[in-house]
Formats: structure tokens, sequence, C-alpha cells
């Protein structure tokens, strides 16, 4: 069967992006930033984004782009007989581990959006509801099950017809309720404590967990370190072209997360609430802020329906790794890849859901199962899967190689000797220090 392709190169952009911005820029960022004193996380973050996550994102594309394969037969092409296609294989791993629980936590959105259209009531005690919530079995079982089978039937439906067609719907949907979001945060008495707590820099906060937490951001947020990029730049046409595109898909990603803080912490401080919450900040700060609020159900709906989109836009291109692996390289009816490794990856997020009720007393250096899972794939998988995808790309591949297919076609933005340097040399020392840190931080 031929191999598809995007059909423009916007809808390779809105894929991208669309796998870029999820959990990653509306859960996880606000509560990093509240947790890491505000803009000054802001500068680092950035920083990261720019010189690491910015250059590993091209050579990702690159790769796919060339090969026009899975992250497995990317590697296996360009290195045959060699055991480079490890990393590809490390990478699809990563895809079915991280999906698993990120289905999990989509779910708990999902619940979330059904719950606001009742209202949330300001006496009600969030703590404990949220944590009724992830303690039931049927409930959040249900949601992940219906979150993953959307999942499955984008991708069941192929790159265009699926992927393509779902993110060009989606992802302006996603742009407008942000923006609805924001206007309304901004315009809420005193949300300016807010702001000047997101954009007024404190220095004092800055420890070296910020900078661990930036680049793992840094990574998480771009959807680096598994193949998802090599997979959605293998979909490209010879005419396409990479280093424009992936700048856009830089943009739009911090655009997001930045976006998603306005939203966030001038609401959060206009109605005097902590916003160094941490994970709890979407689901138990967020929900009590928008009792308080005129046409606060109406918000609350407006911003888990978001979170949704956001976050199947994302699962979408982590199944994809899996299944263009088994469609590629054995041959596999797409369908029949989609269903059956959707439901394997189903019954996989079974015991991080569990971890809350009754497999809570399982622990793995005093995280639960859904923090584990977490911890693995996001201090181990990615950043390895990432350091040894820019080792290849610089050294074995050819910087050179990699930056003729990133220009090829692209007249806005080109990359030259700054990516070759930052892909030689920054960006493995980087990611090495990040590694061992977060491992020696860990035990
Ligand atoms: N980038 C996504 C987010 O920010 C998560 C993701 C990671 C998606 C890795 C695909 C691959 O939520």
């Amino acid at each position: 069967m031929e191999r598809e392709n995007w059909t423009s190169k916007l809808g390779f952009i809105l894929a991208a992006s669309g796998s870029a911005i999820g959990l990653g820029n509306i859960w996880r960022f606000p509560y990093l930033t509240g947790t890491n004193g505000g803009a000054a996380f802001l500068f680092i973050y950035l920083a990261c984004i720019i010189f690491i996550g910015y250059p590993v994102l091209i050579a990702e594309m690159s790769l796919g782009k060339k090969t026009a394969k899975n992250p497995i037969g990317a590697f296996k092409q360009l290195a045959p007989d060699t055991p480079w296609w490890l990393v590809g294989a490390l990478g699809v791993l990563a895809g079915f581990v991280i999906l698993s629980f990120y289905s999990v936590v989509a779910g708990w959105g999902m619940a979330y959006t059904v719950k606001a259209i009742g209202g949330f009531s300001p006496d009600a005690d969030f703590a404990a509801m949220f944590g009724n919530h992830i303690s039931g079995v049927g409930g959040p079982l249900f949601w992940h099950a219906a979150f993953m089978f959307l999942t499955i039937a984008v991708i069941g439906a192929g790159v265009v017809k699926g992927i393509q067609k779902v993110v060009k719907i989606l992802m302006p949907i996603l742009f407008f309720i942000i923006i609805i979001m924001i206007v309304r945060a901004l315009t809420l008495d005193g949300a300016m404590a807010g702001l000047s707590f997101y954009l007024k820099p404190d220095f004092s906060n800055i420890k070296l967990q910020t900078f661990i937490d930036a680049i793992s951001q840094s990574f998480f947020t771009l959807s680096l370190g598994l193949g998802t990029m090599i997979t959605y730049g293998s979909y490209l046409s010879k005419n396409d072209s990479i280093s424009d595109s992936a700048g856009y898909v830089v943009i739009f990603d911090t655009a997001i997360a930045f976006l998603a803080g306005f939203a966030i912490f001038p609401a959060v401080f206009a109605l005097g609430f902590d916003p160094a919450a941490g994970p709890g900040l979407t689901f138990i700060t967020l929900p009590a802020v928008f009792a308080e609020m005129p046409l606060g159900g109406l918000f609350s709906f407006l911003f888990f329906i978001l979170l949704t989109i956001a976050a199947l836009t994302s699962s979408i291109s982590m199944l994809e790794v899996v299944v263009a692996y088994l469609v590629d390289e054995h041959h596999w009816n797409r369908k029949k890849a989609s269903y059956l490794f959707g439901f394997l990856i189903f019954l996989f997020g079974i015991p991080p859901l569990l971890g809350y009720s009754s497999l809570s007393e399982i622990r793995f250096l005093g995280m639960d199962i859904l923090d584990t899972y977490d911890w693995f794939s996001n201090s181990l998988f990615l950043p390895i899967g990432g350091l040894l995808t820019s080792v290849f790309v610089a050294h074995i591949w050819g910087a050179k190689n990699a930056v003729n297919e990133a220009n090829d076609n692209s007249d806005i933005l080109k990359v030259g000797q700054i990516f070759v340097f930052l892909l030689k040399y920054i960006v493995p020392l980087a990611i090495s220090i990040i590694i061992i840190l977060n491992i020696v931080s860990s035990f």
C-alpha cells in the first residue's frame, strides 16, 4: 500500500502542533511555573525550548522526512546492521507507556467536563471531590476507555482522513477557547496580582530542580524523544519544508503554554487561591476558582473541553508511533494495529488507574503507580531517546545531512552552524546532565 502524505503544509503544522500542545501545556506548564517562582521559570524554560527543544525537533523531523519510515525503520535505514534501531524501539515502548497513563489523566479531564455541566458549588470541598473521583474505579475506568476509544478511532481512520481531518477541526476550536478564557480571567477584579506573579521574575525561587523541570518540560511539551516527530515527519512529501514548519510548531506550542498561564494565574489570584498548588492546580484549584466567578459553570465546561481536545490531539500522535511501526515493519493492517494495540495500551493503563484505590499500597521510590510510569517515561525514556537521537543525527547520520534535509524548500527560516553546534555539543551535554541529576535526585 502507498504510504500516505499530509495533503498540505498547514495539515502537517497543525498535526505536529496538536501533538505538542497537550496536557503538558494546559496542566503541567502552569503548575511548574507556579511552583518554580513564576516568571523566573519562564526565562529558563524559553532558553531550553530554543537551544535544546528546537534543534532536537528539527533532527527528528529530518530523520522522518528523509526515510519516510517509523522510528525503528528510520534508524535501520540510515544505519543498517547496527543496534541504533534500538533507539526507535525505546521510542515505541515509551509511546506505549506514556499513552497508557496520559489517557487516565485525560479521562479525569473528560469526567470533569461532564461534572462542569452540572455546575460546581462554591461551598464544595474540591480536594475531596478530586480524591473521590480518582479513588473510584468505575468512573475513571469508563472515561479512560472512552478516551482511548476516541484515540483509536482517529488513528484507525488514517493519517489524512483521521489525524489531519481531526486536527483541522479541533485546533482552531482550541485557540478560540483559550482566548475566551483569557479575556474572562483578565477582566476579573484583582487579576493584576496574578499577572505580576506571572510576569515579574522572582529569581530567589530558582533551584537546581527548576533547571531539571525546565529541560524535562521542554522535551515533553514538544513531544520529543520518542519518535513522534520522526513519525509525523515521515508523512511529509519531498517538496515540504522542515525548518520553518518546526519554527511554527515551537511558536504555537510556547504561545499556548504561555496563554494558559494568562488564563489561569489572574483568576487564581483574583479569587485568593494558591498558585503553587502543584499537580492538583487543574483539578482542585481551578474548579474552585470557576465556582466563584460569574458564569463559572460555562467557563469550567469550556476549560475542561479545552483540556480534553489538547489531550486528544497529543494522544493520537503517541498511538501513531506504535501503529506506524506495525504497519511499516510488519505490514499490519492499520485498523487492526490501532484497535489491538489501543486495547493493550488501555489495559496497561489500568494499574496506574487503580493506584489511587485497590493498588494504592504499591509504591516505587515513594511514588504511586501513575507517577512511577511518568517518572520512567519523562525522567528516563524521553531524555535518553532525545540524547541518542541527537547523537545519532549529529555524529552518525551527519549534521550536514540533517541541515540539508531541514532547509530543503524552506524560505522563511533556515538552520545553519548554530544548529549544528547545538546538536553536536550543547544538547547531548545538557541532556546527559539532566538524566544524571534526575536519577540522583530521585533515589
Ligand atoms: N507534547 C504533549 C503534551 O504537551 C505530550 C506528548 C509527549 C505527546 C510525547 C507525544 C509524545 O502534552
